[in-house]
């Protein structure tokens, strides 16, 4: 089938696209730089323009049967007023124009829209998380809520639509473990804040395919956590980095360090979720990296 991507040139993308083509998909990637976008995507894959604040044509979904909606402005960066403006912004506007325009091209049956699992608020403790869990209420909870709320719009025009509710995707090329690897590699790396917090982590492979697994089978509609089912503490993951790595890893960095260089972001790494992947595991998807021993042996290999 016809697959329409946005945010195909991110951090998820390139391998999602990937497997599509594998799987005999044909993709139409949504971008705000369609060259910039298409240069790091494979041959064979056509594009057009959307962003969140221009309304969005629906011929530019170019007759898609499914459309997977990874875009948004990147949260890991100092949430100064513009830039939660930003981050909240790119994710309702740009759902709202994105659904409208699946509703009027009428072609679109299968929706995957990504969230994050910020959705459950950052101050859970150990409580263990499932799909069927309260919201949060804080900033990320927030913009989660409100960004889900206009995908689940869809369902309007009969679409079947999912949401997957991101955790922490591991990969050294981009997000949190990019980040944390240099002072881990110095071997300056520990536990941050108390520790206790819980990490739900879930390796690149295994985050794409499952984004894939839940487009490929319509019949699992709603929310879907994209976690690892073995979530660990903060202080757990500081020690299977340093294991990993060959490196001393007791660098306790104290919470009001990392608030004063990182700012109210600092909660992204101060606070966290014990998240599981109930409807994922359900569903029959296998987790080629249950655990983070092995996950992290694969990604620093
Ligand atoms: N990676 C994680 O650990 C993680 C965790 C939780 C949730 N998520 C969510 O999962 C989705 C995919 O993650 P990712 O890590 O692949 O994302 P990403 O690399 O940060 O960004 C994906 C794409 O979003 C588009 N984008 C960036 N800023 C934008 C803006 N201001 N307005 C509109 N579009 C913008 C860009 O696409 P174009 O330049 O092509 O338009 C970018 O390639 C994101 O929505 C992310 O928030 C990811």
């Amino acid at each position: 089938m016809k697959v329409a991507v946005t945010g195909a040139s991110g951090f998820m993308g390139p391998g999602l696209v990937q497997r599509l083509l594998g799987r005999g998909h044909d993709v139409h990637v949504l971008a705000r730089n369609i060259e910039q976008s298409l240069s790091r995507l494979p041959e064979g894959v056509t594009g057009s323009y959307f962003d969140a604040a221009t309304p969005l044509s629906p011929d530019a979904l170019a007759d898609a049967e499914a459309v997977v909606h990874l875009a948004g402005e990147p949260v890991g960066q100092r949430w100064t007023k513009e830039a939660k403006h930003r981050i909240h912004e790119s994710r309702v506007m740009g759902t709202r124009v994105l659904v409208r325009a699946m509703k009027e091209a009428g072609t679109v049956k299968r929706f995957v829209s990504a969230s994050a699992i910020g959705f459950y608020g950052g101050t859970r403790g150990a409580e263990p998380l499932t799909e069927e869990s309260s919201p949060g209420d804080d900033f990320l909870a927030n913009v989660c809520r409100a960004w889900e709320a206009e995908a689940m719009l869809a369902r309007e025009a009969g679409i079947r639509t999912a949401i997957v509710r991101m955790g922490m995707v591991l990969h050294p090329e981009g997000g949190a473990l990019h980040k944390m690897l240099p002072p881990f590699r110095m071997g300056a790396g520990g536990p941050v804040g108390t520790g206790k917090q819980y990490v739900s982590w879930v390796h690149r492979e295994d985050a794409q395919d499952l984004v894939l697994y839940v487009l490929e089978h319509p019949e699992v509609e709603g929310p879907v956590n994209v976690t690892a089912p073995n979530p660990v503490t903060n202080a757990e993951f500081a020690h299977a980095m340093g294991h990993a790595l060959g490196r001393p890893a007791v660098m306790h960095v104290p919470a009001f360090m990392l608030k004063a260089a990182m700012g109210e972001m600092a909660k992204l790494a101060l606070e966290g979720q014990r998240v599981l992947p109930k409807r994922a595991q359900e569903a029959g998807f296998t987790f080629r990296y249950p655990e983070l021993e092995a996950a992290l042996r694969d990604l620093l290999a």
